[in-house]
């Protein structure tokens, strides 16, 4: 398969809302580092610098809660992602950006809830979007070093360049469709296990490897079966993610407080082993940690199930894409690419004239 086949490389944007340098693993959001940034700032913070204005989500998640009602089946769904993709359609196509914001966290949670047996728990529009989005899951307010993490977590994903689900929601957004339909898209696109689909089975790997001395035979009979190491690789860093020191400080910072974070110690032995192995079977593509090896880490000590993990992702990255989706239409033009014919011709035909 060509390398162009997963357009590699290839400049389909210009934007001013991150910038990925896979080079050197530096990752820039809103012209501020990825690590000052999930330092300092709250997902609204963020929600400012990339949509230029402030969101008040405290009132948009109060409605997308009323809305719960209207959603039929949507949230009996057994995937998380499908739930959120039908949950998520059921919105009106001129709903406004901070309605298309702030309901992912409102859905997730009323799903979690369902899926747990238990009834939805109603947003606080006092709360802080991170906060209220742990009171939603679990039931009760979570303690400051909680809300803390999950904030730095939001931040550190909330917009990565031109990504899957991000292309996805542009290409939509190109045909002057509308967010509701560009962020159903993305949803789609995120869910699957090369993209956002990740942290799951990597808490389900650590998990089943269990004790640091038992990690490389593990790792070894999962590359010989010819499967991927979940949590490692990259399309675009040839370092080891920026985002994945983040999220290991704020896991980091968490333990200091007192919240249990029982697979930290495993993940960082496990991590030797696995860039060791893959260093020695590709030894000329340096395969590291991305994001999704300390998100499991860090999702898993707030007490979220694996389940939720990329649902969680969403929550978050739903402002980047409503940030592309507001790019896109600003300065875009129908994206529309090429595609090369190689199959067969009716007989007698000179040739078929190409596309591009
Ligand atoms: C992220 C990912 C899809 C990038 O894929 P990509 O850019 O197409 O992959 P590369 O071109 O870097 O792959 C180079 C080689 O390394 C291998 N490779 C890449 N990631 C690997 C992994 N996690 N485990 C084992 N082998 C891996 C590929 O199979 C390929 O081998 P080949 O040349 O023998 O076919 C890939 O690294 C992956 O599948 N990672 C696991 C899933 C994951 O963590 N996704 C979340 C991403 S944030």
């Amino acid at each position: 398969m060509s390398k162009a086949s997963g357009l590699e490389g290839v400049v389909v944007a210009e934007t001013k809302l991150s910038s990925v340098d896979g080079e050197r693993g530096r990752l820039v959001i809103a012209g501020q580092d990825v690590e000052t940034l999930a330092a300092r700032a709250t997902f609204e913070e963020v929600a400012a610098l990339l949509l230029g204005a402030p969101l008040s989500l405290g009132p948009t998640r109060a409605r997308a809660f009323e809305r719960i009602g209207g959603l039929g089946d949507a949230l009996d769904r057994t995937d998380g992602m499908d739930a959120l993709r039908a949950a998520v359609a059921h919105l009106p196509g001129d709903a406004p950006a901070a309605d298309v914001v702030a309901a992912p966290a409102v859905f997730v949670a009323a799903w979690a809830r369902r899926r747990a047996g238990h009834g939805p728990v109603a947003p606080d529009p006092a709360r802080g979007h991170a906060e209220d989005f742990l009171a939603m899951v679990k039931g009760a307010p979570p303690r400051h070093a909680e809300r803390a993490a999950l904030d730095a977590y939001f931040v550190t994903v909330v917009d990565h360049g031109m990504n899957a689900s991000t292309f996805a929601a542009r290409v939509v957004a190109s045909t002057r469709s509308d967010l509701v339909s560009a962020v159903v898209a993305a949803i789609g696109a995120l869910k699957g296990p090369l993209h956002g689909g990740a942290p799951g089975p990597v808490l389900e790997m650590l998990d089943a490897i269990g004790t640091p001395d038992r990690a490389r035979a593990w790792l070894d009979r999962e590359l010989a079966r010819g499967r991927r190491i979940m949590g490692m690789g990259h399309r675009v860093y040839r370092v080891r993610d920026p985002r994945a020191a983040v999220l290991e400080r704020a896991v980091e910072s968490l333990a200091r407080a007192g919240v249990a974070a029982p697979r930290l110690a495993l993940a960082r032995a496990v991590e030797r082993e696995a860039v060791t192995l893959l260093a020695e079977r590709h030894p000329d593509r340096a395969l590291r940690a991305n994001v999704e090896w300390y998100t499991s880490v860090l999702l898993g000590a707030l007490g979220l199930p694996p389940a939720l993990f990329t649902p969680t992702f969403a929550v978050s990255r739903v402002l980047g894409w409503t940030a592309h989706v507001a790019e896109e239409r600003a300065l875009g033009r129908l994206i529309r690419p090429a595609s090369r014919y190689v199959g067969p011709l009716p007989p007698n035909e000179p040739g078929v004239p190409s596309e591009a």
